[in-house]
């Protein structure tokens, strides 16, 4: 099939987010990923299918050809600088913003500051430009937890209301990038299905512009 397309979404606010700009372009899944455990989902569309990734696996799955296109978080495509891909619609959804964090009262215990984050790359970046020396300990989730229990001085997370933070007892500190997801999509695809792949960005594109 020359011109199947494969879709790669993560499960949760980028699917439900994405469901609507996917409606314009007419195409619906006919399973639902939060109840069902398949994660090829065909759609009423026969030769387009979704595949359903950990959201960090995006870049990587678009980038080998495992899908021609993906929907993935700015943040998520900060952590692969080098991924050979088209990013050609920021989608406008899952919106926050990359930010360090910390407790209110830090004063910074002598030496290297300490930051836990899963965002290694960015938070290596922004402390480079910044030219400050620090240790960047890596987490896979629940980074808020680092400073109450003395792991770390310091997070780099993604805030959006602030609640998980204050929650936490922590304020939110420097802003290190605007986030929202993109559209990203496989060069060789774009290449073999270019008709195929453009009316598609651009119905996703028109899609965006008439939410807003
Ligand atoms: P994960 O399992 O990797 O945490 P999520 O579905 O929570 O996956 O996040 C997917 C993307 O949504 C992230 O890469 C980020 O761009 C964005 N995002 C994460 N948390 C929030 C939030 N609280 N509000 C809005 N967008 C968010
Ligand atoms: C994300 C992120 C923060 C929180 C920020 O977690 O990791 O913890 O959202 O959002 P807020 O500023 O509105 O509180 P998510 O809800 O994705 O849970 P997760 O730990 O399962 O990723
Ligand atoms: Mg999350």
């Amino acid at each position: 099939m020359p011109d199947s397309l494969t879709l790669a979404l993560s499960k949760g606010r980028i699917f439900k987010e994405t469901l609507p700009l996917l409606k314009a372009a007419g195409i619906e899944p006919l399973d639902d990923p939060e109840t069902s455990r398949k994660l090829i989902l065909d759609t009423n569309v026969p030769d387009v299918k979704l595949i359903i990734v950990r959201a960090s696996d995006v870049p990587t799955y678009v980038e080998y050809g495992g899908a021609d296109i993906g929907v993935a978080g700015k943040d998520v495509l900060m952590e692969h600088p080098h991924a050979e891909l088209y990013e050609p619609v920021d989608l406008n959804i899952a919106c926050c913003k990359l930010m360090t964090a910390g407790k209110p009262d830090q004063s910074v215990s002598n030496g290297r500051l300490k930051v836990a984050t899963k965002f290694v790359e960015s938070t290596r970046r922004f402390y480079a430009e910044k030219g400050e020396q620090v240790e960047i300990i890596k987490l896979y989730g629940s980074m808020e937890l680092a400073p109450l229990v003395g792991l770390a001085d310091r997070i780099v997370d993604v805030v959006d209301t602030g609640n998980t933070l204050r929650a936490n007892g922590l304020v939110p500190m420097e802003h290190i990038a605007d986030i929202s997801s993109r559209l990203v999509v496989n060069k060789a695809s774009m290449k073999m299905k270019h008709k195929r792949i453009q009316t598609f960005i651009d119905q996703i594109r028109n899609a965006v512009r008439d939410k807003s």
